[in-house]
């Protein structure tokens, strides 16, 4: 193991990813864990985070004396190596220079962490590193032992090393992506300096977490809101198999979701897993309750409001159920904490149904809490569910409902189904040549919206007036911002002229070639 000491920065886990990316296993643990816990954990290294204190302000802040007697190296960064410097008898400063964001550091003298690792040399033939940068205090003196690692003119220690007892810091963070030798660096501590072995694989996070949930649930009865997208999914694959029948998972279907959508839920979780699956058909009170309404934040509230009360109604029906689990991931956790603005926090609480734990007296189980969204695909992969369901493009949690513009109809609802559909099969089965990936692949969100006006159009000898779809595939890496993707000619063409032909009610198809901002990716 090794062990991570959380000083409270917002990037920790991207710590535990990297060094989970070295193949090594490693726990965060408070950075003010008992000795007692360290000694059990007996870890092969430390590495100590950042944190968004100062030593100056906050003297708390410090790592356990159990951290320095344990015998083993030690990795600080940023905020860990300022601590690393105060309690070993070097001095910390506030700089007034604030830096933040991309730096050239120059890497010194050979030790092992940076040896070889450069990104390019400086006119004077030094080796460089592209780091990330984000601190105001700084070391104004090693302790004693230290030699320098690191530097930049603003920064004169930017990283220090006592290689005799295995102590190594870096005021940059190499978890960020933006340095680019970050990974080599981490993979250097906790694989060459740490001995860690890299034998630890995804598999081996089944075990370990099959086992965490076993112990914390007991012989409990845990429920589980399923919505067929990528992370509740893997969270109900992964607890079922830890609990097998005390897990239900309960399916809820609004109505609005795609073709097909719950014969593949069922299919996949209660047909092939043999999960305990509660398929609740609420399509009609749903479509009911969205008669007459037109506004899109209307829509949006009404469908998340009956969402609320279907599931309840479900759950109350449990009566031993003690648990609600949640396919939380570690960036919906960043999130919820961090400055979002009130609607993106409605958008996830109602996505993972949240809001429930509070109403129903159920305590919270997120076994993906840690997990980024790529981890969670190969978690999801490594428990046998099928590379479609895995690598799916995001759904709304409010669904069509947001794609089928003003009044939701079910006439509508059915058309826009099999419209989209015919798209999605398309994507599925067109390849780029240059890449020889689908282009449902090389897009992050594809779907047909419906629009309730209706155009002109000739069918043989007859005229048509019928309604019209717009087709939208975006490419994004955070969803923030998107670009309308360049699907190929050929695709756009076959895909309308299948929706013209074989779906009875739309006569045109047009292509949304508009990205975000000032365009949002869903039209409502
Ligand atoms: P926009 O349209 O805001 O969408 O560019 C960004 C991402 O969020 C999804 N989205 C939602 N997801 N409930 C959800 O669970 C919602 O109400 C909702 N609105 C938008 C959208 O599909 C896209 O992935």
């Amino acid at each position: 193991t090794v062990l991570i000491l959380d000083f409270g920065s917002q990037v920790t886990q991207l710590i535990a990813r990297r060094v989970r990316e070295a193949h090594v296993y490693c726990e965060i643990h408070p950075h003010d864990v008992s000795g007692d816990v360290i000694a059990a954990l007996a870890p092969i290294g430390i590495i100590l985070s950042g944190s968004h204190g100062s030593t100056y302000e906050d003297h708390q802040l410090r790592a356990p004396d159990e951290v320095w007697t344990s015998g083993v190296p030690v990795l600080g960064i940023c905020y860990g190596m300022q601590t690393m410097a105060a309690q070993l008898g070097g001095a910390v400063s506030w700089s007034d220079h604030r830096e933040f964001g991309y730096a050239e550091v120059r890497a010194h003298g050979h030790t092992r962490l940076l040896e070889d690792l450069e990104d390019f040399r400086s006119p004077e033939g030094h080796g460089m590193l592209k780091v990330w940068m984000s601190h105001g205090d700084s070391v104004a003196s090693m302790p004693p032992g230290f030699t320098l690692l690191a530097s930049t003119p603003s920064c004169p220690i930017a990283g220090m090393a006592d290689q005799a007892r295995g102590y190594y810091a870096v005021q940059f963070h190499p978890e960020v992506t933006h340095t680019q030798q970050g990974q080599a660096i981490l993979t250097r501590f906790v694989r060459d300096i740490c001995g860690g072995r890299g034998d630890w694989r995804m598999g081996d996070y089944v075990t370990e977490a099959v086992a965490r949930i076993r112990e914390q649930v007991g012989q409990d009865h845990v429920i589980l809101g399923l919505s067929g997208g990528v992370d509740s999914s893997v969270a109900a694959a992964l607890i079922h198999k830890a609990i097998g029948d005390q897990l239900t998972c309960v399916f809820v279907d609004h109505g609005l979701l795609r073709l097909n959508e719950a014969a593949l839920v069922m299919d996949m979780f209660a047909g092939r897993l043999h999960a305990k699956v509660r398929h609740v058909d609420a399509g009609a009170q749903f479509l009911g309750h969205l008669t007459g309404v037109t506004d899109p934040e209307a829509k949006r509230k009404i469908i998340g409001r009956e969402f609320v009360e279907v599931f309840q109604a479900e759950a109350s029906s449990l009566v031993d159920a003690r648990w609600l689990a949640q396919g939380t991931i570690y960036p919906d956790v960043v999130e919820s904490g961090g400055a979002k603005t009130k609607k993106s926090k409605t958008i996830k609480s109602h996505h993972n149904v949240g809001g429930l734990p509070e109403t129903l007296g159920l305590s919270l189980l997120e076994p993906l809490r840690e997990l980024f969204k790529d981890e969670v695909r190969e978690l999801g992969l490594v428990l046998g569910l099928p590379p479609e369901m895995v690598y799916r493009h995001p759904f709304p949690g409010p669904g069509l409902g947001v794609r089928i513009l003003g009044e939701v109809k079910a006439e509508y609802a059915e058309l826009l189904r099999r419209a989209d559909d015919i798209f999605i099969q398309e994507l599925r089965s067109t390849r780029d040549e240059a890449t020889g990936k689908t282009w449902y692949d090389l897009t992050s969100q594809a779907f047909a919206v419906f629009l309730p006006v209706r155009s002109v159009g000739v069918m043989g000898d007859y005229r048509t007036y019928e309604h019209v779809v717009a087709l939208r595939a975006v490419q994004t890496t955070d969803f923030m911002t998107a670009d309308w993707a360049p699907l190929p000619m050929a695709l756009l063409k076959k895909a309308s002229s299948r929706i013209i032909n074989e779906v009875r009610g739309i006569n045109r198809v047009v292509y949304d070639i508009s990205s975000k901002p000032p365009s949002t990716i869903e039209w409502e």
